[in-house]
């Protein structure tokens, strides 16, 4: 298996919007995604490719020092592989290098998997977002600082 964590191409948005379907149901949407890509110079999508296919990726949003995961998904079939955490790492150290000092996601209060993650990954609880999901549950938000560089 050949794997690499690379930002995204157009080519690659047709893959992330069906494996975001598959996984949550639903997708942020082809035409949201374009142009994230194309005009949002604080959006950074990174694409886990796997033998040449689109596995995975994690979104966010880098501006001045906060940022924010827009989506984060791995497919079903590489789950529990380290593939999440190597998403989340890459994005982590994205944030470090471009000076954030808080990184933020919502989660859904069930995602025992996410949750789990994010928890290695020192993310905290802030506050609750009700109603925040299509079918009306909750999210949570949670944060993670980071220390400043010195
Ligand atoms: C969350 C997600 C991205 C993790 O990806 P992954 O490639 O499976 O993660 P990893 O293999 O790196 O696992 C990292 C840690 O996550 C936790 N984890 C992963 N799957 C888990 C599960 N089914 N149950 C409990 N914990 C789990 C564990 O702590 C695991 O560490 P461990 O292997 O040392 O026990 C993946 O489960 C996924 O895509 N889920 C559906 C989409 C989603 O929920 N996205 C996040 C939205 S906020």
């Amino acid at each position: 298996m050949k794997y690499q964590i690379r930002p995204l191409e157009e080519k690659d948005i047709g893959a992330i919007v069906a494996g975001e379907e598959a996984i949550f149901g639903v997708s942020l949407g082809f035409d949201l995604i374009y142009a994230d890509f194309k005009l949002n110079p604080f959006a950074h999508y990174l694409v886990l490719e796997i033998d040449q296919q689109v596995g995975g990726y994690i979104g966010l949003w880098i501006h001045d020092d906060k940022a924010e995961i827009i989506n984060f998904y791995v497919d079903k079939a590489y789950q529990h592989q380290g593939f999440g955490t190597m998403l989340l790492d890459f994005a982590c150290q994205l944030c470090e290098l471009s000076g954030v000092s808080m990184l933020s996601l919502e989660v859904r209060e069930n995602n025992n998997a996410a949750l789990a993650l994010y928890e290695k990954f020192n993310f905290v609880f802030s506050h609750k977002r009700h109603q925040y999901y299509q079918d009306l549950s909750d999210a949570l938000v949670l944060i993670k600082k980071f220390e400043e560089a010195k």
